[in-house]
């Protein structure tokens, strides 16, 4: 994919500052990127802390010719491209926590938020916005047990641009296996591989029906497969429901 770097200094969000492009008919590979956010938000309403300088703030713009229910899967790829990049750049043991966090030690060092928009005739655009955690040497109380940074795991500064080059040559590589299938069915071996709670216990956290079970890994809707003390293998969806360990955060 052919990426195009559009820089600020400082915006509200990268997603926000990327959508104001794709409206005005920027294509895609279009990348927002700052060094600070004054409004970084996260998934839930949630805010993003972004801080000057020290961690990465990007928003990807993509114009798939897919149907708008397939896109929430795009999310895992950039997961997926996020979790491979740091660990060829940094060679570190990086894995994934359903559906789309990345953890270095059993904490998280990147967030994503997919935004879409689209109507009955298909997708305008869909953005993916991407926080890694990279410079960080702290994190507020709340979050301490939870977030960890590349320079806290490695002791040690590390390059924003050879992490987002490596971050990025990984999604342009699975984004091209995703639209062959139009699903994750080419990336499921490499995710499931890294998968943090592949077998571990966890409590999937849907209001209607809470339940818990062993989580085997993903099928190539992105879906996880929670076995349930019966044997019966449910598969649950990402935009509905969260899983958590029950022992830790993974
Ligand atoms: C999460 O809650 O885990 C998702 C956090 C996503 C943060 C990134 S930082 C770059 C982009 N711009 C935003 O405002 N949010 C995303």
């Amino acid at each position: 994919m052919n990426i195009e770097i559009c820089f600020q200094e400082e915006v509200d969000s990268t997603n926000l500052y990327a959508k104001r492009m794709a409206k005005e008919g920027a294509p895609e590979g279009t990348l927002a990127l700052a060094d600070a956010q004054t409004a970084g938000r996260g998934r839930r309403g949630r805010n993003w802390d972004s801080p000057k300088g020290e961690s990465i703030y990007m928003s990807l713009l993509l114009r798939p010719k897919i149907l708008p229910e397939y896109a929430s899967q795009l999310t895992l790829v950039m997961g997926l491209s996020v979790a491979e990049g740091v660990a060829d750049v940094l060679q570190l043991p990086v894995q994934i926590k359903w559906p789309n966090d990345v953890v270095v030690d059993g904490k998280k060092i990147c967030g994503i938020l997919t935004e879409m928009s689209a109507d009955m005739d298909g997708i305008h655009y869909i953005v993916i916005g991407v926080g890694i955690n990279v410079n960080n040497q702290e994190f507020p109380e709340e979050l301490k047990t939870v977030a960890t940074s590349l320079r806290m795991v490695t002791g040690e500064m590390q390059d924003r641009q050879i992490i987002m080059q490596g971050v990025l040559d990984a999604f342009s590589r699975n984004y091209e296996r995703f639209l062959e299938t139009e699903n994750l069915g080419g990336l499921t071996e490499a995710y499931n591989r890294i998968l943090a709670n592949r077998d571990h216990q966890v409590r999937v956290l849907d209001p209607k029906n809470p339940f818990e079970g062993i989580a085997r890994g993903i099928n190539e809707y992105g879906e996880l497969l929670v076995e349930r003390q019966d044997g019966e293998i449910i598969a649950v969806y990402a935009g509905e429901v969260s899983v958590r360990g029950l022992y830790s955060y993974v």
